[in-house]
C-alpha cells in the first residue's frame, strides 16, 4: 500500500465521484445507454428537469388543463395553518423534497413565519437553475427566514435530515412528485424516509387521486403542446449534452392512462423508421417507424392504496386533506417509532 501512504488503513473507500470518474460515464450518459438498449426503448423522467425542462414544468403548473397544482395549492391555502399547528412546535425544520420553482411553498413557509418562532427551510431538487432560483426568490420574499437548499436527488438529500439537535422535522413530498415512483418503489423510499427522520416528525405527501380519465388524459396532453416539449426536452438534453442527433420533428409526445397499474404513462413515439447517432456513447440506435420510447410513469392513488402505504411503511395518518373537486389530497402522516 505504498501508493497510498496517507491512509492509515491502508485502503481508500471510493466516493461515488470516483466511482464515475472511474466508469468514464456520467450517470446521464449511462443511464441513456442503457435506455436505449433496452426493449422495449427508455429514458427516464429524472433527467427531464435541466434549466429547459424546469422552465417548462413551471409553465406546465400554469395551465388550465394541469390541475394538480392548482388542487393543492387550494389545499395548503385552507389547511396550512392547520398542519403547523399539528406540528406544535417551536423550531421547525421545513424540507422540500423536489421543491422545483418553490412557488406552492411560499405558502408554507408564510404560516410557517406567523405562526412557528424558529424556521428553517431546506429545499432539496434536482435542478440547479430552478435551486438558484428559488433560493433567490424566496430569500427577497421572506427575508427573515433561515434557508439553506441542497442540489442533489433525494436520497443525498435524506442524509441531511437532522438527528438529535431536537428540531422537529416537517417534510414536504408535495406535487404528486410520488407519482413517478411505482407503488413498490414508493413503499421503500418512504420506508427510508422513516429511517431517516426522528419520532413525531411529521411528512405532507402530495397524491394525485384516481379520477375521470378524460380529465387525466387532458393533462397530460395539453392543448399548447407544452407537455410535449417538456417531454421531447429529454432528447434536446440528449443532443446538448452527449452530442445526440436527435431530429426532434420526427417524433410525437403520447401519453395514456393504464387503467390497471393506475399510471399516467408518457411516450415519445418514433414516426419514422430512423437512426440516431450519440457521439459521446460512441453509439448508434435503431427506431422503426412507430416504435415507442418510454420516459414517464404518474401514478394515481385510491384512499386504500395511501392507507396501505402508510400501514406499511410505519406511519400514521394524522389528517388528509382535499380540494373541493376531490382530484388530489395531501396526506399528513406521522412517524411512529417504538421508544428503546
Ligand atoms: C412533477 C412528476 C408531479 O407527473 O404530473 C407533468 C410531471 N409530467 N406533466 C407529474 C409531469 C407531465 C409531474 N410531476
Amino acid at each position: 500500500m505504498t501508493d497510498n501512504p496517507k491512509s492509515p488503513t491502508g485502503y481508500r473507500v471510493l466516493k461515488p465521484a470516483d466511482l464515475e470518474a472511474a466508469h468514464g460515464l456520467r450517470a446521464f450518459a449511462l443511464d441513456v445507454l442503457n435506455g436505449l438498449s433496452e426493449t422495449p426503448k427508455r429514458l427516464s423522467s429524472r433527467w427531464i428537469y435541466d434549466e429547459d425542462g424546469s422552465r417548462l414544468f413551471s409553465r406546465i403548473c400554469e395551465l388550465d388543463e394541469y390541475y394538480p397544482t392548482r388542487s393543492e395549492a387550494e389545499i395548503l391555502r385552507n389547511h396550512t395553518e392547520d398542519i403547523l399547528n399539528r406540528a406544535g412546535v417551536d423550531a421547525l425544520d421545513i424540507v422540500d423534497l423536489g421543491a422545483g420553482d418553490g412557488r406552492k411553498t411560499d405558502i408554507v413557509l408564510e404560516a410557517a413565519l406567523g405562526q412557528v418562532k424558529d424556521v428553517r427551510y431546506v429545499p432539496i431538487d434536482i435542478s440547479e437553475a430552478s435551486m438558484q432560483g428559488l433560493v433567490k426568490r424566496t430569500g427577497a420574499k421572506f427575508p427573515r427566514l433561515k434557508l439553506g437548499g441542497i442540489v442533489g436527488e433525494y436520497f443525498d438529500g435524506l442524509h441531511w435530515l437532522s438527528h438529535g439537535n431536537g428540531r422537529r422535522n416537517l417534510v414536504l413530498f408535495l406535487g404528486s412528485n410520488i407519482g413517478n415512483f411505482n407503488k413498490v418503489q414508493a413503499r421503500v423510499f418512504l420506508r427510508q424516509l422513516w429511517e431517516a427522520l426522528n419520532d413525531g416528525d411529521q411528512v405532507l405527501i402530495g397524491f394525485d387521486l384516481k379520477k375521470d380519465i378524460e380529465l387525466l388524459l387532458a393533462a397530460y396532453n395539453d392543448k399548447q403542446g407544452v407537455t410535449a416539449a417538456f417531454n421531447k426536452n429529454l432528447l434536446k438534453r440528449v443532443n446538448r449534452e452527449l452530442g445526440g442527433d436527435f431530429d426532434l420533428g420526427a417524433y410525437r409526445h403520447f401519453a395514456t392512462y393504464d387503467v390497471f397499474s393506475g399510471a399516467m404513462e408518457s411516450y415519445i413515439v418514433s414516426l419514422k423508421r430512423q437512426t440516431v447517432t450519440i457521439r459521446d456513447l460512441q453509439s448508434t440506435f435503431e427506431f422503426e417507424e412507430w416504435e415507442p420510447l418510454h420516459t414517464e410513469y404518474s401514478y394515481k392513488y385510491l384512499q386504500r392504496d395511501i392507507d396501505d402505504l402508510a400501514a406499511k411503511t410505519g406511519f400514521r395518518i394524522v389528517e388528509q386533506y382535499y380540494d373541493n373537486n376531490g382530484w388530489f389530497t395531501d396526506s399528513l402522516w406521522q412517524v411512529e417509532k417504538p421508544s428503546l
